[in-house]
């Protein structure tokens, strides 16, 4: 069922009031494909958990929302375990269903909100992981076409929050399911520094993945603003992937400048240094501004309007640019 005049204050976890003219949700591909038939808007946008969004305006168009579910095994030896899951499960159920029947590989990536359907959009990471490190297959609709193809590791071009769907095939498809590769081994990925330092923290010398979990939720619970609480979503902005010339010239001013080896010869900065080093971080402007525990946070306190922290976003952009000479890009899909 179509609905209209339908508030998304719900539906983005950045918590704006904006109204969509349509709505509809969608259990299957076969749903889906009937809601597409009534559509009368060309304007279309496919919503998981919203947790990646800032709407600046209303909707003028049709906002589907997917809630496809599933969860298939559809392999399984003494190594690996190979799992189909609906796009509209909740990313986080996911999770925490794999480490109950141990499966390993994603625990890094546990309380990331949103979709599993969202997670190859922008190849989600965190804590030394990325969903491509798992990623075996997706299955996606065409919108224009209404068939369905599969689409492989290669074919989705994942780079550091990017895919194709994010570049050449933009608002082309709609991710229906996502396959994943895990282990049946215990092994487990502590590199990143907060992870081992809170395991030894804990007298832990030996992590299950379950024990990396729970690390993971601590460290992410004890920066990043809860959604229920404060509005946001996630990271605004990508730390910057820069030449190594670009580092040494920072360097040259700030010794201390946070970096860390990327591919191509290249090196990633920490946009939250820079954002904090600029004098952003904690800043509140009204009913809005930049996360005091984490300056790559743009937060929502009440009933921000989407324009002002687009605004807050540019004014951030620009000062960074100007004091270090690097032009932070937007992680959140600006609609
Ligand atoms: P949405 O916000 O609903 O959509 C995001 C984009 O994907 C939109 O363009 C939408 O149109 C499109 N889309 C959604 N579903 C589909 C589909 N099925 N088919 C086609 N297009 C689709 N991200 C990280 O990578 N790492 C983190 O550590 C991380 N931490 C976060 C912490 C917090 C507190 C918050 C609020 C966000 C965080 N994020 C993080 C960002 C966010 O959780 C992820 O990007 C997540 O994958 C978004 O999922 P979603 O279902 O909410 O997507
Ligand atoms: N830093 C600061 N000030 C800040 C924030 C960070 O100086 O306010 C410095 C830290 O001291 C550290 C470095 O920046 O040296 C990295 O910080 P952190 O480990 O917190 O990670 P991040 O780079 O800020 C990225 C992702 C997060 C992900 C974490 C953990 C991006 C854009 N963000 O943040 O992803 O959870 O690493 O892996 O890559 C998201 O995408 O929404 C997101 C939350």
């Amino acid at each position: 069922m179509i609905s209209t005049n339908v508030n998304l204050k719900e539906h983005n976890t950045f918590g704006i009031s904006v109204n969509s003219s349509r709505f509809a949700t969608f259990t299957s591909v076969d749903d889906l494909t009937q809601v597409l038939a009534k559509r009368e808007d060309s304007k279309l946008l496919i919503l998981g958990g919203g947790s990646n969004i800032l709407f600046t305006k209303d909707f003028d168009g049709l906002v589907l929302k997917n809630e496809i579910k599933g969860f298939e095994i559809i392999h399984q030896d003494n190594d690996i375990v190979q799992i189909k899951v609906g796009a509209g499960e909740v990313w986080h159920d996911f999770v925490m269903k794999c480490i109950d029947l141990r499966f390993a590989g994603i625990e890094n990536l546990s309380l990331i909100p949103g979709s599993v359907g969202a997670s190859p959009m922008q190849n989600i990471g965190a804590y030394g992981v990325e969903i491509k490190d798992v990623f075996v297959e997706l299955e996606a609709y065409h919108i224009n076409s209404g068939k369905t193809k599969i689409f492989s590791k290669e074919e989705c071009q994942f780079g550091y929050r990017e895919s194709v769907f994010k570049r050449e095939f933009k608002d082309q498809y709609i991710i229906t399911s996502v396959t994943y590769e895990l282990n049946m081994s215990s092994r487990v990925n502590s590199s990143y520094g907060a992870i081992q330092h809170e395991l030894e923290s804990n007298g832990i010398k030996h992590p299950t993945i379950k024990d990396i979990s729970n690390a993971v939720i601590k460290i992410r619970s004890s920066k990043l603003p809860n959604p229920k609480e404060i509005g946001n979503a996630g990271s605004f902005f990508k730390n910057p992937i820069v030449g190594k010339d670009v580092l040494s010239k920072l360097q040259n001013t700030f010794e201390k400048v946070p970096n860390y080896p990327a591919p191509e010869g290249k090196v990633k900065l920490a946009a939250g240094w820079l954002i904090e080093q600029a004098g952003w971080k904690g800043k509140t402007v009204g009913n809005h501004g930049v996360h005091k525990n984490q300056a790559l946070v743009l937060v929502n306190y009440s009933d921000a309007l989407g324009d002002e922290i687009l605004t807050l976003s540019t004014q951030i952009i620009n000062d960074v640019t100007e004091k270090f000479g690097v032009t932070l890009e937007r992680e959140v899909n600006i609609i």
